[in-house]
């Protein structure tokens, strides 16, 4: 922190949870790399955990004509019932699962589902279940509301997901939700819809919630995108978080969507009134054109893109002698494991980007368990930059690494 931004003449009080939050540490190396950019040195952003291609130009187009129409008022707090609608058509046509639209809420993003998610349930001392490796701002949220993390370490035996076995020898009577995410960040594995049946009867015995993220699905290889919506019965304990972030390309649009039991949903509205009355109405207008199928159709072809890209990185990586504990089956992240070239990842990561200019995000993001042995890579650019990213490590590795002990 500079001098300016920490000054506080008065010492005006900031919360003890909000010292408390972590930043995401990569920003600090991705503030470096801006600073070698602007210095006219070629980067590769391998750190960045979005769709590089823009959001689809027919939804510029709809939002365009939404806001000349004059449709820039608050929408309901769930969200325009249309669109609701729309993503229950959107779970049978594409999943199969009978979803009824009034369990379906619009929210700020994954980010603001989680939020309001854990408010709805979390009372302070509650225990939440996350893996680590995990996506970093779930432990945040849980905090925030002063409930306790109960972190499990994972690794590549059970493909870095929480398994039934995981979650029973982790047992402990105050947990009240289990959070995973399938594909997942920062390791793009999946859990497989058996696993995660036996998971959620397992909690549903238990009384407890099982939390699913499915952010990254759609964009999954080599086999269907699924939804445990399909797998399971809506009544019970299973929640969906899910977002226009990632398949659908709309990260800076912040729209994402919770599906909820319906005992949970005049909760879930009356905490949303409070805390954002209702998400982006001109991204809603977007979503409605982006779940029209010629736009579908589009997103299927980015799909693929990825997947190529996934098939290429890991090859490339794997010829180069690399080590990467689990072929991803979807998102657009390669876990990489570093325990036999260092003990600091972060530092190795600091040292390559100052070497070559190839940005990769340290495992310390994702948690504790084994990150300094781990490092995420993210095929959020062209074929072309991801090979020459490879060799530049491979050169890295072999030259600047070995001379520097
Ligand atoms: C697993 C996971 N969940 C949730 C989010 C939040 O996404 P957003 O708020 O953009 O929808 C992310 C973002 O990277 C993520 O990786």
């Amino acid at each position: 922190m500079s001098k300016q931004q920490s000054f506080n003449p008065l010492n005006l009080s900031i919360s003890q949870v909000a010292q408390e939050v972590e930043p995401f540490h990569v920003m600090k190396l991705l503030g470096e790399a801006k600073a070698l950019e602007a210095q006219g040195k070629q980067m590769i952003h391998l750190e960045i955990g979005e769709p590089d291609f823009p959001s689809l130009t027919c939804v510029h187009d709809a939002v365009t004509e939404a806001i000349n129409h004059g449709k820039t008022h608050y929408t309901p707090t769930l969200g325009l019932p249309i669109l609701r609608e729309k993503l229950s058509q959107f779970y049978h046509d594409f999943y199969h699962a009978d979803v009824p639209s009034e369990r379906i809420l619009l929210t700020p993003g994954a980010s603001g589902a989680l939020h309001l998610l854990l408010t709805a349930i979390i009372n302070p001392s509650d225990k939440v279940m996350l893996c680590d490796p995990t996506y970093p701002c779930n432990r945040e949220f849980v905090n925030l509301l002063h409930g306790k993390v109960v972190s499990v370490p994972v690794d590549e035996s059970s493909q870095f997901q929480l398994t039934l076995e995981l979650i029973q020898k982790h047992w402990h009577p105050d947990i009240k939700a289990v959070m995973v995410a399938t594909p997942s960040n920062p390791t793009g594995t999946l859990i497989e819809q058996t696993e995660l049946k036996s998971i959620a009867d397992f909690l549903e015995e238990k009384e407890v919630y099982l939390i699913v993220d499915e952010i990254y699905q759609g964009l999954v290889y080599e086999r269907p995108a699924e939804s445990i919506l399909s797998i399971r019965d809506l009544q019970a304990n299973v929640i969906v978080i899910n977002s226009f972030s990632k398949f659908f390309g709309m990260t800076g649009w912040r729209l994402g969507w919770i599906v909820a039991p319906n005992f949970l949903i005049p909760t879930l509205d009356k905490l949303a009134q409070n805390l954002y009355l209702a998400a982006s109405t001109p991204a809603q207008y977007g979503a409605l054109r982006v779940l029209e199928n010629d736009a579908l159709a589009e997103l299927e072809n980015r799909r693929q893109t990825f997947e190529t890209r996934r098939t290429q990185l890991y090859e490339a990586m794997i010829a180069a002698g690399f080590n990467i504990p689990c072929k991803p089956q979807g998102a657009f992240y390669l876990y990489w494991d570093v325990s036999d070239l260092t003990d600091d990842a972060e530092a190795f990561c600091k040292a390559l980007m100052e070497h070559t200019g190839v940005v990769l995000t340290p495992g310390r993001d994702f948690g504790d368990f084994r990150s300094n042995h781990h490092i995420r890579i993210a095929y959020t650019v062209d074929n072309a930059y991801l090979k020459e990213a490879v060799t530049k490590i491979r050169f890295f590795v072999d030259s600047v690494l070995k001379n520097h002990g």
